[in-house]
């Protein structure tokens, strides 16, 4: 799966991308990422990309033309792509929708907004429009991050297979866990549960299963 991003600032995708389950991914070949910088896209001398609201009032709105410049760029290589705008307005991104990208396995495209907003016009050139939650962040990369990193732990291959059946019990979009311990067995008085360190598998099984929330 191909991820291209599109975003005036491109540079806050890097280090996140290049770390950790991401860059496992990238390097066994399971995922691929593209940084698409808004700006190379603008209009005029000034790379502008964006403008004054129609009707006045607040803000600034991200251009029609360098977007859809944008988007038609990555679907050069990409031509099924499926494009994602990231917008407080959207439909909620769920763990359910995560997977349904994964299953899908068809390549994307994620919009960064800025400003104001975009310019409604490029709502043609979109397939969904999504938010990550309710509250409004100054623009869409962290959202961008959040959906790129929830789909692509998702891809086969990407994590161990244990992980993977774990996945399934999420499917209410519930994200439900047992607490986790590790070494050491005291810290500060307090205790691992015994039954963690009994090495009896069918009642770890069992404590796991009624102490997850
Ligand atoms: N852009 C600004 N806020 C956002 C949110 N909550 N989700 C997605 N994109 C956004």
């Amino acid at each position: 799966m191909k991820i291209q991003v599109i975003s005036l600032f491109p540079k806050v995708f890097e280090e996140y991308f290049s770390t950790s389950m991401l860059r496992k991914a990238a390097e066994a070949g399971l995922f691929e990422y593209e940084l698409v910088d808004l700006r190379g896209f603008g209009v005029g001398p000034r790379k502008q990309v964006d403008d004054t609201p129609a009707g006045g009032g607040d803000g600034m709105v991200l251009m029609v033309e360098p977007v859809v410049a944008a988007i038609e760029k990555c679907k050069e290589s990409s031509p099924n792509a499926k494009v994602l705008a990231m917008t407080p307005r959207g439909q909620t991104f769920k763990q359910s929708d995560a997977q349904g990208l994964a299953d899908e396995g068809r390549d994307l495209i994620i919009i960064c907004g800025r400003y104001e907003g975009f310019d409604e016009r490029i709502m043609d050139w979109v397939d969904e429009e999504i938010s990550i939650g309710n509250y409004v962040l100054t623009g869409g990369e962290l959202p961008a991050m959040v959906v790129a990193d929830a789909v692509v732990r998702l891809i086969p291959g990407v994590l161990g297979g244990d992980q993977s059946a774990e996945d399934e019990s999420f499917s209410d979009d519930k994200t439900r866990e047992h607490p986790q311990y590790t070494k050491p067995a005291e810290f500060r008085g307090k205790k691992i549960p015994d039954v963690l360190l009994s090495g009896d598998h069918a009642k770890i099984a069992k404590w796991r299963e009624e102490n997850k929330s």
